[in-house]
């Protein structure tokens, strides 16, 4: 903790190169959940403590805070920290205690001054201001403290006065170690028995650490889960050396097993069962991992390799905390197979709704990922096809940062992270250890202000959280606007969004002319249009430019696309998701880099721009769509209409916030100004 970086070093946006693999070894920082703990037992134990290797982050740092505000003396050791606790110590805090983003700090500190005589005030930021604080003020309340938050879900800023607490009973009815932990802290300062009972056990670091210090606590395990009892207890100082933490090796583990020829070797690190779960889903999914014993009780070494991984199911139960879901997605959507993560419906109230970011940071690096009620539901793209870069807001959510960060270095090209001066949180050193793996130009940090002179860079990668992308663009003086044009064949896309770019002086994209390159480039190379796979890998790898004219790896194929053949099979290839992931992903890319522009296709505004600035939904009559296409018969035409609109993969359909025009007897200029005057 004495040589944290300065958070001014920590930039908020990342650009990171994929290409580059992780190799070499490294120890991660110390244990996030034991060190909040270890400083909570040295605080209520009488005498000096030695602590070292606790985490660097800034969580830790706020229960350092918290304690020393109570009371407790924290003094630099050689190395390490003392600290010089004792109850007798300790007294009523002189103002608020600022959790910061700290969960765990805000409801260990509420047990421990559960029991002391006095009033303590707990603070947090925006995140941790709408987290849910009732799982521990109900327990605390039965055990005699007062404790009162805003509403009715108790949120912070909370007031808890305490005092002579008794024992109770207590069974989470969500697993949580923080509320166990909450418990056990005021129990061992309680008259009577405190029994925390868990269906499902969560980690076990505060009893362990209690334990350690000499409190009455004892451990019983059953069929039905785990229980922990413990009496008012003295505390003796305790002598520790922190492990490094299992939920921060988890990025480097699942980047070593995704990103082609890495090998990762993670030394020291705290190894318990409630810990390891991650571990177990990876090696399920054909991950290749050797956990290598130290020596030391509960500490091993982890190497990773690069694996073929395939899809599995996950339960909530094998990783209690949930806090390497994120990384676990971005190894489920490089599987092959669909991954359920089950009854995950708790991320939601993480730092941020961590299920929703997690759905938003995959399908923004082209992985398809839904949330089905409390279900994580990943559609792994398999060794045919690859992620492509992306931006992404992980709206400084630590972990969303690190896994992205992790995304990033297995897509194909480069991506863009804001929000990523959140791993102040919990791994300040996080691009240390990146350089140290993978080398100093695999990423380029970028200021602030550099961010927001990169028009599209945020909107593309939010593509599908459309409230956090509208903020970015507004903040984006004198970026083009981005306009989608959909609607069926010969509604008038084609002439109308060629008039509207023109009028505004801004780059037009055919994506109808994407999907025909790819039909084009499957009839020429013989590959059968049913064959799913094949025609995914054709996407992926075939280099289309769509502009005056059009080129399949560098063939002009400007005429051959409108071809009887390639209207024949368009449609179908179309409704193969791989192939829509592939060109969605340089739809993106193509708005990146000419910031905005006009895009007319049949999912834009629904899927490619969820957040464009003016979406236009064009429609006309059978007979007057069939007199434009002249050149394609009619049951052509209604054959593609039909498989577009019903196909289960981004169907043809107008947004909710679409103006819909019927252009059937309309002029081109009259529609064009129509729309310009939306503009
Ligand atoms: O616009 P067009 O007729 O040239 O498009 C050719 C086919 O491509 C059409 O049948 C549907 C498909 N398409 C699509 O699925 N999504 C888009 N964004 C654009 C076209």
């Amino acid at each position: 903790m004495t040589d944290v970086p300065d958070p001014a070093m920590v930039p908020s946006t990342v650009r990171v190169h994929g290409g580059y693999t992780l190799t070499g070894s490294l120890e991660v920082p110390g244990d996030k959940s034991i060190s909040h703990r270890a400083l909570l037992v040295a605080a209520l134990a009488e005498g000096v403590s030695t602590l070292r290797g606790l985490s660097d982050g800034d969580d830790v740092r706020r229960t350092r805070n918290a304690i020393e505000a109570i009371g407790a003396a924290v003094e630099p050791g050689h190395p390490g920290l003392r600290i010089v606790g004792g109850r007798d110590r300790l007294h009523e805090a002189a103002g608020a205690l600022d959790c910061g983003n700290s969960g765990t700090t805000m409801r260990l500190v509420a047990g421990v001054v559960a029991a002391m005589p006095w009033k303590t005030v707990l603070v947090g930021d925006d995140s941790l201001s709408r987290r849910p604080m009732d799982r521990i003020a109900v327990p605390l309340r039965m055990m005699g403290a007062t404790v009162s938050g805003q509403g009715t879900r108790c949120l912070p800023p909370i007031e808890v006065i305490g005092g002579a607490l008794r024992g109770i009973t207590w069974t989470p009815p969500i697993a949580s170690a923080q509320v166990k932990s909450a418990i056990l802290f005021a129990g061992v300062c309680a008259d009577g028995e405190t029994v925390v009972h868990e269906p499902v056990p969560t980690r076990t670091h505060t009893e362990v650490l209690l334990a350690r210090a000499g409190a009455d606590v004892v451990v019983e395990g059953s069929a039905q889960g785990r229980t922990v009892r413990i009496h008012r207890s003295r505390l003796r100082p305790i002598d520790l050396d922190v492990p490094g933490d299992p939920s921060q090796a988890a990025f480097w583990v699942v980047g070593a097993t995704v990103i082609a020829g890495s090998e990762v070797r993670v030394a020291r690190l705290h190894s318990s069962p409630e810990r390891s779960g991650f571990l177990e889903v990876l090696s399920r999914m054909g991950a290749r991992i050797e956990v290598l014993r130290t020596g030391e009780a509960d500490i091993v070494d982890l190497v990773a390799r690069w694996s073929r991984l395939r899809a599995t199911r996950v339960e909530a139960a094998e990783i209690p905390s949930l806090d390497e879901v994120p990384a676990l997605a971005v190894a489920a959507a490089v599987a092959e197979g669909t991954t359920i993560f089950s009854d995950v419906g708790e991320l939601r109230v993480k730092e941020s709704d961590r299920l929703a970011a997690t759905v938003a940071m995959l399908q923004a690096f082209g992985a398809r990922a839904q949330a089905v009620g409390d279900q994580l539901v990943v559609e792994g793209l398999g060794p045919r096809a690859a992620l492509s870069g992306a931006c992404f807001d992980s709206a400084g959510d630590h972990r969303l940062a690190m896994a992205a960060t992790i995304a990033a270095l297995a897509a194909q090209g480069t991506s863009t992270i804001t929000g990523f001066g959140g791993v102040m949180t919990s791994y300040p050193g996080f691009l240390d250890d990146l350089s140290r793996l993978a080398g100093a130009s695999a990423f380029e940090p970028v200021d602030h202000g550099a961010t927001t002179a990169d028009p599209v860079d945020a909107e593309i990668g939010a593509a599908d959280n459309r409230a956090r992308s509208a903020r970015q663009r507004e903040r984006q003086p004198g970026r083009a606007p981005l306009i989608a044009i959909d609607g069926p064949a010969g509604a008038g896309k084609s002439t109308v969004s060629k008039a509207v770019a023109q009028r505004l002086g801004l780059q037009r994209l055919d994506t109808g002319a994407m999907y025909r390159a790819v039909a084009w480039a499957a009839l020429e190379r013989g590959v059968d249009p049913a064959d799913a796979e094949a025609l995914g890998a054709l996407a992926a790898s075939v280099d289309v430019v769509v502009g005056a004219r059009v080129t399949v790896d560098g063939v002009d194929v400007t005429e051959a696309i409108r071809s009887p053949e390639v209207n024949e099979v368009v449609s179908t290839i179309a409704a193969n998701p791989a192939v829509r992931r592939a060109l969605v992903a340089r739809q993106r890319r193509w708005a990146a880099q000419h910031h905005g522009g006009v895009v007319e296709g049949r999912d834009i505004g629904t899927v490619v721009f969820p957040e464009a600035d003016l979406k236009v939904f064009l429609t006309a009559s059978p007979q007057e769509r069939a007199r434009r296409r002249g050149d394609e018969a009619p049951a052509t035409i209604a054959r593609r209409d039909h498989l577009d609109a019903t196909r289960a993969a981004s169907p043809l359909r107008a947004a909710p916030d679409a103006h819909i025009i019927d252009t059937t007897s309309r002029t081109v200029e009259d529609v064009v100004d129509e729309i310009l005057s939306w503009c």
